[in-house]
């Protein structure tokens, strides 16, 4: 592997698996337009603030940097904005990474690694999930990636490229020294804002369902640390290129938390109790999403080494309460 393009290399996943190269001794060049991404999440030497479907750009990044292989994070992901713009989560991600694969392929990218997501399968009939289950997205985010997916498997046939997707389960935690973690603005996914509420930075945490058919009564989700995630992009890659068959895996631990059990975990951990109240159910939540993982730690030998809840939550807590703020600085007065 010699020099990797990463766009979305400023984003929560993107920046870890760029930190994780680095550390490999791989030479990483960054494209990102800093729309959701922080400058200081970037880890690589080479950065270009831009978009990727810019395709000038794009090409220009890959003759000048010599790049064969490519990860593709860049994308919009909250779920709720999605559901009340879907015109601009099919432009975003669909339409902007069909534009940008083109290029890159032109370009002689010849390796690619996709960040896809659960919400491909929709509400899974049968847990845990495996690659092969239906794929049946409720929000436009899971059907924008789906379509990605099957453009690689169009592309990769028609010009010989090798790819992988990655369909994530619920990343969580943060770097182990705590200098890059999860900052999303608006914040909406539960570990951060559960933290945030140990903080004092917001009065309670609403728990959106209380009445699912689980042992609680709370959804149950499948948390992968984000270290854990970064390393499965690695493995891809050194596997793309060692000749495996280009394929679509899930990447989660297998074992589900249920919000009652992260919100008793981290009250354990950070020594606060929180306030929560019950709230209605959030429109278009499955009560329970478990991956099937048998797939990908056969074909990449991956397996999860910090996905335990002890540290993703003490990660994410070291991270959010050094950083309040997140990647913001506060304001000078
Ligand atoms: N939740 C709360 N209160 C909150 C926030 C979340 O109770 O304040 C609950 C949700 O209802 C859900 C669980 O916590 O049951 C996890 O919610 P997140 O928002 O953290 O994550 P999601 O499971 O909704 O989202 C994840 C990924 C998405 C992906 C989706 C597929 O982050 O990228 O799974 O369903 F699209």
């Amino acid at each position: 592997m010699k020099t990797v393009l990463v766009t979305g290399g400023a984003g929560y996943i993107g920046s870890h698996t760029v930190q994780e190269l680095i550390k490999e001794g791989v030479s990483v060049v960054v494209l990102d337009n800093l729309t959701t991404g922080h400058r200081d999440a970037i880890r690589s030497k080479y950065f270009y603030e831009g978009d990727i479907a810019d395709t000038a750009l794009v090409e220009h990044i890959i003759k000048e940097h010599k790049i064969q292989s490519l990860i593709h994070f860049a994308a919009k992901s909250l779920v709720s904005e999605s559901l009340a713009k879907p015109e601009l989560y099919f432009y975003e991600n669909t339409v902007k990474s069909f534009v940008f694969l083109k290029a890159a392929i032109k370009g002689g990218i010849k390796e690619v690694v996709f960040s896809s997501t659960a919400a491909v399968y929709g509400n899974p009939k049968c847990i845990p999930i495996t690659e092969e289950s239906m794929l049946a997205p409720i929000n436009p985010y899971g059907a924008s990636k789906r379509m990605i997916e099957e453009y690689l498997e169009w592309m990769g046939k028609a010009h010989g490229i090798g790819w992988v997707a990655l369909r994530y389960f619920n990343a969580a935690g943060a770097s182990l020294e705590a200098s890059m973690g999860e900052d999303h603005d608006p914040e909406s996914h539960l570990i951060p804002l559960v933290l945030k509420t140990s903080l004092g930075l917001q009065e309670k945490l609403s728990i959106f369902g209380t009445d699912y058919a689980t042992p609680d009564g709370t959804c149950i989700r499948d948390y992968v640390h984000v270290i854990d995630l970064a390393n499965a992009h690695i493995l891809a890659l050194h596997a793309i290129e060692q000749g495996l068959p280009s394929n679509i895996f899930n990447v989660g631990t297998g074992k589900g938390a249920s919000v009652m059990k992260i919100i008793n975990e981290s009250e354990r951990i950070t020594g606060r109790t929180i306030t929560i109240e019950s709230k209605e159910r959030r429109v278009g939540d499955p009560n329970i999403l478990v991956a099937d993982n048998t797939a990908i730690k056969a074909a990449l030998g991956w397996e999860p080494r910090y996905s335990d809840l002890e540290t993703i939550l003490s990660s994410a807590w070291r991270w959010h309460s050094s950083h309040p703020n997140g990647y913001r600085r506060l304001p000078h007065f």
